[in-house]
């Protein structure tokens, strides 16, 4: 959500440069890679029968290219599989309780599993994503506070899952074969009332207020795993072991932890920001080395390079990064709704994509990917009425996957918005937030 009087200004440069075509010289094409993209509505499925009514859970998921249209830029065909069918089906079968909130979505690295999070009920279903079948049903434990949530599920291997239980304040572990088709939980970090490797409490008033896990990755090379959270801080898990090998505490990492995302071989990007009960805004954007983690380092160790740290009164809310080149971070801005694009190995900012056209008035967009073959961004775009996150930022105009080509390292156009609907009583509800780029080999 942005100032009426941004939104304008924007708009008006934005319209500028798409109407006389101005485009920096661009990426050296790849070759065309086959991929399709996921991307979830969390919005409750409607009642067939009843036009005005939501059944309270579900959601739907859309599968945009689902005919592997390789090199193909029409994506006007979407798959949409209701949540409220097989999947709740499974789910209750599993746990005696049905999915709510659809809200990340993570594929194994060859494409074949993927896994979804349902942030409200806890639950993490793994899918067969050639077949679209889901293929188990797990729900986290009941954590701080009696909370249980599945913020988001990540495929550290082919052997185990890693999930944040986010107002539980837990890190859980799912192990699984996927020739087998077993899955079963096998590890927790409790992160509300565990110790880090210097003696000190995971949770403390002054060093890491509120544990709440948001996101966790791992670099593809090795097993640490990095955690943001809400209240500042970070922590790295080595999730073979569940054991945390680093300790960050506020000073170094602002609240309101958010992205983590792998940049080529050498860098971990993480983000945090958005507002603070006091009116001000964050906005922070951190260089991790991906390796270096060990229990002996010490607390805040390895340091991060800090790209940029603001903090005053103009809206901002870094969330969603993608990595170009395996060097350019860009990081998607909720409240601004721009890009801002960063060099990793200059470590510097580099300039601004506004994001409002007459395409959409108000993007807020939210999570993004890239595709395989580095030409083509697909971010969602939040709906009006949010289901998660702070509604002041999450609301938006344009309940879509917006399409964005490419153009250089700071440079992009937004070329197609692919609407999304939950219509209920005649309101369109769909509220698109988890997405991800499935490749297809
Ligand atoms: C998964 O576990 C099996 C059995 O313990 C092991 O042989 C295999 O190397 C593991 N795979 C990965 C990616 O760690
Ligand atoms: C507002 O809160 C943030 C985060 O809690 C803090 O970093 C900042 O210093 C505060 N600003 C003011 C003006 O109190």
């Amino acid at each position: 959500m942005a100032h009426s009087f941004f939104a304008t200004t924007l708009l008006a440069i934005a319209c500028l440069s798409r109407a006389t075509g101005a485009s920096p010289a661009v990426f050296t094409r790849q070759a065309n890679k086959a991929y399709e993209v996921w991307a979830l509505d969390q919005s409750d499925s409607r009642d067939p029968a009843n036009p005005g009514r939501q059944f309270g859970y579900g959601g739907y998921l859309h599968i945009i290219n689902p005919a592997n249209q390789k090199g193909s830029t029409d994506f006007s065909t979407s798959q949409i599989i209701d949540l409220s069918q097989e999947t709740a089906a499974l789910c209750f079968a599993s746990t005696g309780a049905n999915p709510v909130r659809p809200h990340m979505i993570d594929f194994s690295n060859d494409g074949r599993i993927g896994a979804l999070a349902f942030v409200a009920s806890g639950h993490v279903v793994h899918f067969d994503a050639a077949t679209r079948k889901p293929v188990s049903c797990l729900r986290t434990s009941v954590g701080a506070n009696g909370a249980r949530q599945a913020h988001m599920a990540s495929i550290s291997d082919d052997n185990y899952t890693l999930v944040a239980n986010q107002n539980g304040k837990r890190i859980e572990r799912i192990r699984h074969d996927f020739a087998k088709g077993t899955y079963a939980w096998d590890g927790i970090v409790d992160l509300a009332n565990c110790r880090t490797p210097s003696g000190a409490p995971c949770q403390d008033p002054t060093i890491r207020p509120d544990n709440a896990p948001i996101c966790l990755m791992n670099p593809k090379k090795n097993s640490n795993a990095f955690i943001t959270l809400r209240g500042g801080g970070m922590f790295v898990v080595d999730y073979k072991t569940m054991q945390i090998i680093a300790e960050y505490d506020r000073t170094v990492v602002a609240a309101n932890g958010c992205g983590a995302l792998e940049v080529g071989e050498d860098w971990v990007m993480i983000d945090s920001g958005g507002a603070a009960a006091n009116g001000t805004f964050g906005y922070h954007v951190y260089r991790f080395p991906a390796t270096g983690y060990s229990s002996r380092n010490g607390v805040n160790s390895p340091l991060p390079l800090t790209l940029q740290s603001t903090r005053d009164t103009s809206e901002k809310d870094p969330h969603s990064a993608i990595a170009l080149k395996n060097r350019y971070v860009w990081v998607f801005d909720r409240a601004a709704n721009t890009i801002q694009s960063f060099d990793f190995k200059q470590g510097k900012a580099l300039g601004s994509i506004p994001l409002v056209t007459s395409l959409a008035a108000d993007p807020t967009p939210d999570i993004a990917d890239i595709t395989p073959d580095e030409q083509t961004i697909f971010v969602t775009f939040r709906g009006a009425f949010p289901l998660s996150g702070d509604p002041h930022f999450s609301q938006g105009s344009t309940p879509a996957v917006g399409v964005i080509d490419i153009g250089n390292k700071d440079s992009g156009t937004l070329i197609q918005v692919l609407p999304m609907e939950n219509i209920v009583g005649g309101v369109n509800r769909a509220d698109p937030h988890g997405l991800k780029v499935r490749p297809l080999f």
